[in-house]
């Protein structure tokens, strides 16, 4: 499966969700997850998204084995997004912020 990690926090620019060709994506206040029994390992979103957020499980950067978890939570409890919207308007400033764990809103 892949996980959404660190950088799309308080970013959020969603172009991952225009191409998941089965609609895995879950969306938060300030983050989005990918539905980890969902997910068909396609690998389609990873270099769509321009926060390089997005990792397949067992390539995730050290420190942040933590969303992999986090993405099978909040997916079963966020509703599901599957159309690209306007990315949160501080997305630029907040790109390449680190430990952005603290941000994460639920
Ligand atoms: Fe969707 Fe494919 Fe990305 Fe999984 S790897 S979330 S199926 S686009
Ligand atoms: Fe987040 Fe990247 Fe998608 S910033 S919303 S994972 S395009």
């Amino acid at each position: 499966t892949f996980v959404v990690t660190d950088n799309c926090v308080k970013c959020k620019y969603t172009d991952c969700v225009e191409v998941c060709p089965v609609d895995c994506f879950y969306e938060g206040p300030n983050f989005l997850v990918i539905h980890p029994d969902e997910c068909i390992d396609c690998a389609l979103c990873e270099p769509e998204c321009p926060a390089e957020a997005i990792f397949s499980e067992d390539e995730v950067p050290a420190g942040q084995e933590q969303y992999i978890e986090l993405n099978a939570e909040l997916a079963d409890v966020w509703p599901n997004i599957s159309e690209k919207k306007e990315s949160l308007p501080d997305a630029e400033e907040w790109d390449g912020v680190p430990d952005k764990l603290q941000h994460l809103e639920r």
